[in-house]
């Protein structure tokens, strides 16, 4: 069936509510390459929006999904263990980031991993409020909802101006800096300072928060990127007022800026880190990894869920994190990243309408701007850059705010021909979005 015909039937029998980005219907997929229902290939630079890191269908992810199917699919942690669930904790454990000794629990989404941050941190401190930022975007539910800094489409109507406890402070986004100032010179006024002299006492006392809970790197906000410095101001002001740090890794994690978790990057240890998206490789998988000291403060039963942390997609989970430390992953993803960047500034040297290229490894996103000096932002161009890419055979997405970034989520088993061609065709997209909004 081609994508027409798909694309009328989703029209009458899903909700208009679900959206899909580009017309494109999927038949097959491997590495970073999808055919549709005819047969069209497709370079992948969106990774189902960054769920691909290893590839898609990995032969690994594909013959572990196979042998754990073979024995049992499901019984519920809850009711019966079984030792996927287990052999995946302790992998976390070992790989997360955060201090001490460390515990892991599994739900299916990013967003129920976000949720059940809050929760523990809510239980471990006593405290209700949560402090998250501008740009932000933690998922769908009602909490996330109202986590999330993006009206249209995610909150609007939707339930989210009901939800207390939620105080939302700046990002440090220094190509637009809140204040006005430039990095160089800012003495990190979005840092310490701020939520010392200002945050805390406008908004909430710090005694009312149990968690601020951030992206290492802005995802569905832009990839925006915060200085390096700024992760190690938050993570003291946690000491300082007992909140516990969560930093939301599901779109950033698991490889995704070329070491495991993006918060490395910044040589901090969070109390709490979520993942998910590329965690199952595939199927749907989310983990709440901490310090023991906080996620085993909750009683028995006051977590869980009846799929959190499936056998397959458990089995699928530990098939990632083998195939990271027997593929040499992360030294791919880093020198991918060195070689997409160095692709996207050599876009921005001749398109002036590239403001700022940024990001992490191969987590990369080029702002579209109307002018350089100006700033004035490019959401239409972005728009009409992803439809073109899409007709010409790569699937890339924007995001921000404003939607006026493009940014890079494939797999970092992508060829070398697969990425020069992927490139070679955003960069003819790009400029005949320019000539058409000339005409
Ligand atoms: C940083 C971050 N957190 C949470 C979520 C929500 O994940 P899910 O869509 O799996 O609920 C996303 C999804 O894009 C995300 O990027």
């Amino acid at each position: 069936m081609n994508d027409a015909r798909l694309a009328d039937r989703k029209l009458r029998q899903v909700p208009q509510g679900v959206g899909t980005v580009t017309p494109v219907t999927m038949a097959k997929a491997e590495g970073a390459l999808i055919w549709d229902q005819d047969g069209r290939e497709y370079i992948d630079f969106a990774g189902g929006i960054g769920v691909n890191n290893i590839g898609h269908r990995h032969p690994k992810v594909v013959a572990a999904i196979k042998e754990q199917a073979d024995k049992y699919l499901h019984g519920c942690f809850h009711v019966s263990m079984y030792e996927p669930y287990v052999d995946l904790a302790e992998k976390l454990n070992a790989l997360a980031p955060c201090r001490g000794e460390k515990m892991t629990m599994f739900a299916n989404s990013g967003a129920e991993a976000v949720e059940n941050a809050v929760k523990i941190a809510r239980y471990a401190t006593g405290r209700l409020g949560v402090v998250c930022f501008e740009g932000a975007f933690h998922g769908r539910t009602l909490l996330t909802m109202g986590l999330t800094s993006k009206v249209m489409p995610y909150k609007y109507k939707l339930g989210a101006v009901a939800l207390p406890g939620i105080f939302r402070a700046q990002y440090p986004y220094c190509y637009r800096c809140p204040w006005g100032l430039e990095q160089s010179s800012c003495g990190m006024r979005c840092g310490e300072h701020y939520f010392e002299s200002e945050f805390f006492k406008y908004h909430v006392n710090p005694d009312e928060v149990a968690a601020i809970l951030l992206e290492p790197v802005l995802g569905e906000g832009g990839f925006i990127t915060p200085p390096p410095e700024y992760l190690g101001q938050l993570r003291s002001i946690c000491d300082r007022h007992g909140m516990v740090l969560i930093v939301d890794e599901v779109q950033s994690g698991i490889g995704r800026t070329g070491k495991m978790f993006a918060t490395e990057h910044f040589g901090v240890e969070p109390d709490i880190v979520t993942t998910g998206k590329s965690l199952g490789g595939g199927l749907p998988l989310s983990g709440i990894t901490g310090s023991a000291s906080i996620m085993n403060t909750v009683h028995p039963g006051g977590l869980g869920g009846t799929y959190g942390g499936n056998p397959v997609s458990c089995a699928a989970g530990l098939a990632v994190l083998t195939a990271f430390e027997q593929e040499n992953l992360l030294e791919r993803g880093a020198a991918l990243g060195a070689k997409v960047r160095s692709a996207l500034e050599g876009m921005q040297e001749r398109h002036p309408c590239i403001g700022q290229v940024r990001g992490l490894g191969p987590m990369l996103a080029m702002e579209l701007v109307k002018s350089r000096g100006r700033k004035e932002p490019a959401p239409e161009l972005a728009k009409k850059v992803t439809a073109i890419c899409h007709q010409e055979g790569l699937l890339i997405l924007d995001c921000g705010t404003l939607g006026n970034n493009l940014r890079t989520l494939m797999p970092l088993v992508i060829t070398d021909e697969q990425l020069e061609r992927g490139l070679s065709i955003l960069e003819k997209s790009l400029d005949r979005a320019l000539e058409e909004t000339k005409a």
